[in-house]
């Protein structure tokens, strides 16, 4: 949530601070704004602006009205004073001398602001960060210290997560940077540096990063780049090198990420499954548990948010199936609250995509505070939580920036199942037969799911009939159920349309009273040995007067026909891999309802990609 830029170097900043935001909007996108050190005006040059990036970018001309080779820049996810240009980042102090951006909240800021209007301290936004900028000049002016120091004064004041960026007038040839359970990535280039949000801001001037870590504090000018800990001892970072393309993070003539992201899954699950098979067996890199220690669990805990919810919910089939071993799925904005059961021989599984949801990090902290073992499944490499978990299994999906997640939920089912074969294979609770069918199917899921995705029109269709419904249900058992839970996410997420998912046994304990005559029913039935239930199910929402729009598998097609109005096929596959494609057409025609109702796809009101914030 919010993303963050800064630039220091020999060339003009805003450019490049906008070329940066502009890969940064997904993290936030309802006001942005940029502060540059003005040479010709010896002064910082603020220009911010309510709404898209776009609207600021032509407020400054894309950039060539603002001089100055130093500057940062955000774009915002309103948490503390709703979307406007006061309320826009950069934050300034009241002499106009410090400007900062911020992610995340400060928590303590109405006591501090206290103190500083007493102080006579006027404030001009309702934002948390003007705090931050306020409180380093009046440190800075009143027991005149240096910008460093006062820096340092204010973070030992400030509570809350943070990632800062700070630019001081009388030093304009610095940024400095600080990070606590926000994320901050530095960016070392030839004669000049950067800090970002994430890599993607970047990538285009330099692949050389280095991650900061928690009460850090970095100082960058063009020369280079100095971090400091918590007591402003000086730090070697460790810089590691960045190996995606720059292409991987660009549209590519498709209209939108999230198209581009959906057919990419194909070749994401390849990269993602097929080193991990190696002569007909799971094989894992340096995977840091032992065979010992596999067989000394006795239970499995999956804590994430939102779709990578879904994808432990999935899980929690496959694995038990598989593996005997109790799994717990839990939320990971309730588990801490929740007094969990972990102990020294509990597995705790934390799937993200990018690594920094702010709960799923609490609950990982929670965990380990705990005594579980933590293994997480992670897209973004060198991210917050796969830094703090014991070991990381990436998903190697690409960059993901459409805020629905599409490839990334692909890419974690596939680890969660090659995990549940490893592990079931150690433990001696997959037959042989089994673990061999479910594998040889895992190496085929990448040309099924091309074959599902070259009949998208079908799907297109299907949404052009159905576009205008304004609620749905999605229903179904088992694994069908935990499918029904992601395309219902994915279809109100960038649609608007309320849905919700259940589980069809559930059907008849209430919700059936809200089918009535039109009301859109998606019956999920592509798991075979539940198929007569699920049409079971079809039936009586179909006798209420739902419009039934069925997914089911290519041989029971037919079958479908019988009963529900419209049916959409995915390839026979294994039972456990269901939802792998399953998933592909629901993401499809959320697509496409959404498109043909008008989103905003890749940004969906009130959302934000990375949820950095609790
Ligand atoms: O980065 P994470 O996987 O931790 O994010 C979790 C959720 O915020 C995310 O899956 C969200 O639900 C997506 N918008 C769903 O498309």
């Amino acid at each position: 949530m919010c993303g963050i830029v800064g630039y220091v170097g020999q060339e003009q900043a805003a450019p490049i601070l906008l070329d940066g935001l502009k890969r940064l909007e997904y993290r936030g996108y309802d006001s942005a704004g940029v502060a540059i050190y003005s040479e010709k005006y010896q002064k910082l040059q603020v220009e911010k602006a309510k709404g898209r990036l776009q609207v600021l970018s032509d407020m400054i001309r894309g950039g060539e009205d603002l001089d100055g080779m130093v500057g940062i820049g955000h774009t915002r996810w309103a948490t503390h004073g709703a979307p406007s240009d006061v309320n826009a980042h950069p934050q300034v102090s009241r002499s106009g001398k410090i400007a900062v951006v911020h992610n995340g909240i400060i928590e303590n800021y109405a006591e501090l602001k206290a103190f500083l209007i007493e102080q006579g301290v006027p404030f001009t936004s309702q934002t948390d960060t003007e705090v931050v900028a306020q409180l380093i000049e009046y440190f800075y002016e009143t027991d005149q210290v240096d910008i460093l120091e006062a820096v340092g004064r204010v973070l030992r004041r400030i509570e809350g997560a943070y990632a800062l960026g700070i630019l001081c007038a009388d030093k304009p040839d610095q940024l400095i940077a600080v990070r606590k359970d926000s994320p901050l990535i530095l960016g070392y280039g030839k004669g000049c540096s950067f800090l970002a949000s994430d890599v993607t801001a970047i990538i285009k001037y330099t692949r050389e990063v280095g991650y900061m870590d928690d009460d850090e504090l970095a100082v960058l000018t063009k020369d280079g780049i100095q971090c400091y800990n918590h007591l402003m001892q000086p730090i070697e970072k460790e810089i590691s090198h960045v190996d995606w393309e720059i292409d991987a993070a660009e549209k590519g003539g498709y209209e939108h990420f999230m198209f581009k992201e959906i057919m990419e899954q194909p070749e994401a699950l390849r990269r993602c499954i097929f080193p991990r098979i190696r002569e007909g067996e799971v094989y894992f890199e340096d995977f840091g548990l032992t065979e010992e220690e596999i067989r000394h669990l006795k239970k499995i805990y999956i804590v994430a948010c939102g779709s990578s919810y879904h994808v432990g919910v999935v899980g929690k089939y496959n694995l038990e199936r598989l593996t005997r071993i109790p799994v717990e799925v839990a939320l990971a904005s309730e588990f801490r609250y929740m007094s969990p059961i972990v102990d020294e021989r509990t597995l705790v599984v934390v799937i993200s995509q990018s690594g920094e949801t702010l709960d799923t990090m609490a609950a990982l902290r929670e965990a380990k505070r705990l005594g579980g073992r933590i293994l997480s499944i992670v897209n973004v490499v060198g991210s917050s939580i796969a830094r703090e978990s014991d070991q990381v299994l990436y998903t190697w999906a690409g960059p993901e920036i459409a805020v629905a997640t599409t490839k990334a939920y692909s890419t974690q089912m596939a680890v969660v199942d090659l995990l549940a074969l490893y592990f079931a294979r150690i433990l001696g609770t997959v037959e042989e037969s089994e673990y061999h069918a479910v594998l040889d199917e895992m190496l085929l899921l990448p040309g099924k799911m091309e074959a599902i995705l070259s009949n998208k029109d079908d799907i297109q269709y299907f949404a052009s009939q159905y576009f205008n419904h304004d609620s749905v249900f999605f229903i179904g058992r088992n694994v069908d159920y935990a499918l029904g839970l992601e395309g219902s996410l994915k279809l109100k997420e960038i649609s608007y349309i309320h849905s919700e998912a259940y589980a069809s046994g559930e059907l008849k304990h209430g919700t059936i009273s809200l089918i009535e005559d039109g009301t859109l029913v998606v019956a999920l039935g592509t798991y075979g040995k539940l198929f007569d239930k699920a049409m079971a199910n079809v039936v009586e929402v179909r006798s209420r007067g739902a419009d039934v729009l069925a997914l089911t598998t290519e041989n029971r097609r037919e079958d479908m026909e019988k009963n529900a109005n419209a049916v959409i096929t995915i390839p026979e596959t294994h039972d456990m891999l269901l939802p792998s494609l399953g998933v592909v057409p629901l993401q499809l025609f959320a697509y496409y309802v959404a498109l043909m109702r008008g989103c905003d796809i890749d940004k969906p009101r009130n959302l934000a990609k990375s949820v950095t914030v609790e």
